[in-house]
């Protein structure tokens, strides 16, 4: 089920970002032309499909999250060029091909992800994209800042490069994983969430719950892929954690265990959501995706 619900979830996301990136004045063409590069290269899309699924299992149109959808996949491609640089990871291919800073140059790289990041807001403000009303939308903008700023995704990533060759207890970890990307998928599912306009304050905790357990197991899952995929399937260099010496999941646990550990937050996803009925199919199979994904 979840092929054929990522593939029309992707077009659907594409087709309302590929309009963000027409360069407004040909002395900006590169910088568009770097931002474009970073989002429309084949992601996963599992942010945008987050969000499209915690609309509908709120019984509302997928449609209604297309800012939703847009905002978490730019804040995210933003994230991932930035990740990518030397200054941090220092990595040469995302997404099966040279990464941003490769194929363009540093500064342009850092340019393209501060114009992603405040795409990304303006997206939540596009009538044409985000619908709601301004009561809503402001939630959104609310949420989205605290998931994507110094408390929520930049903490974590400001954590991850504190943190290279030292070994964190599973507290310090997992506080880690939650900011760097759990929050960003936290985020994800609420502004979905709250896109559909049904969203009453019981349901938004229950899908809160499923948030934060899918959250963290997809970034358990990426530190497993990490250790046991290869690098043509992954699209970016398999073993680059152990190779930095990276704190993960499978260095911390052993990989059983780490195995053992997103199967049991996954689980814990399914429960938070069993009270809502077949709308949520999507989400459930989501959380199944999350941590059976082979890249
Ligand atoms: C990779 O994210 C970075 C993490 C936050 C773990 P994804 O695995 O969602 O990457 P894409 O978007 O599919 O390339
Ligand atoms: C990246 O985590 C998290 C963010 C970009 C916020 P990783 O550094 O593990 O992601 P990959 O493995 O490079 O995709
Ligand atoms: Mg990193
Ligand atoms: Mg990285
Ligand atoms: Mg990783």
């Amino acid at each position: 089920m979840i092929g054929a619900y990522q593939a029309s979830s992707q077009a659907r996301v594409d087709a309302a970002l590929e309009p963000l990136f027409q360069a407004p004045a040909p002395e900006l063409e590169r910088l568009y032309a770097a931002m474009r590069y970073s989002v429309m290269n084949g992601g996963k899309r599992v942010r945008p499909l987050l969000a499209y699924a915690a609309c509908e299992a709120l019984d509302a149109p997928a449609e209604l999250a297309n800012g939703a959808a847009c905002a978490v996949e730019l804040i995210h491609a933003y994230s991932l060029v930035h990740d990518d640089l030397p200054a941090m990871d220092d990595d040469d291919l995302r997404r099966g091909q040279p990464t941003t800073h490769k194929a363009f140059d540093e500064a342009c790289a850092i340019l393209a992800g501060d114009g992603l990041q405040s795409l990304a807001f303006g997206a939540l403000l596009d009538p044409r994209l985000s619908p709601q009303s301004d009561s809503i939308r402001l939630r959104m903008v609310q949420a989205l800042s605290a998931a994507a700023g110094p408390a929520g995704m930049v903490g974590g990533q400001a954590i991850d490069l504190g943190s290279v060759g030292v070994k964190l207890d599973q507290q310090a970890l997992e506080f880690m994983h939650r900011h760097k990307t759990g929050a960003l998928i936290e985020a994800s599912v609420r502004l979905g969430a709250l896109a559909s306009g049904q969203a009453d304050e019981q349901r938004l905790q229950a899908l809160q719950v499923y948030a934060r357990a899918v959250g963290l197991a997809f970034q358990v899952q990426d530190d497993i892929l990490d250790v046991e995929s290869d690098t043509a399937t992954l699209g970016k260099r398999q073993g680059a954690d152990i190779a930095r010496d990276k704190p993960t999941y499978p260095a911390l646990l052993g990989l059983e265990a780490a195995k053992a550990y997103a199967i049991e937050l996954r689980d814990q996803a399914l429960v938070a959501v069993q009270g809502f009925g077949e709308s949520a199919e999507p989400l459930r199979a989501l959380a199944r995706y999350i941590v059976e994904r082979r890249h």
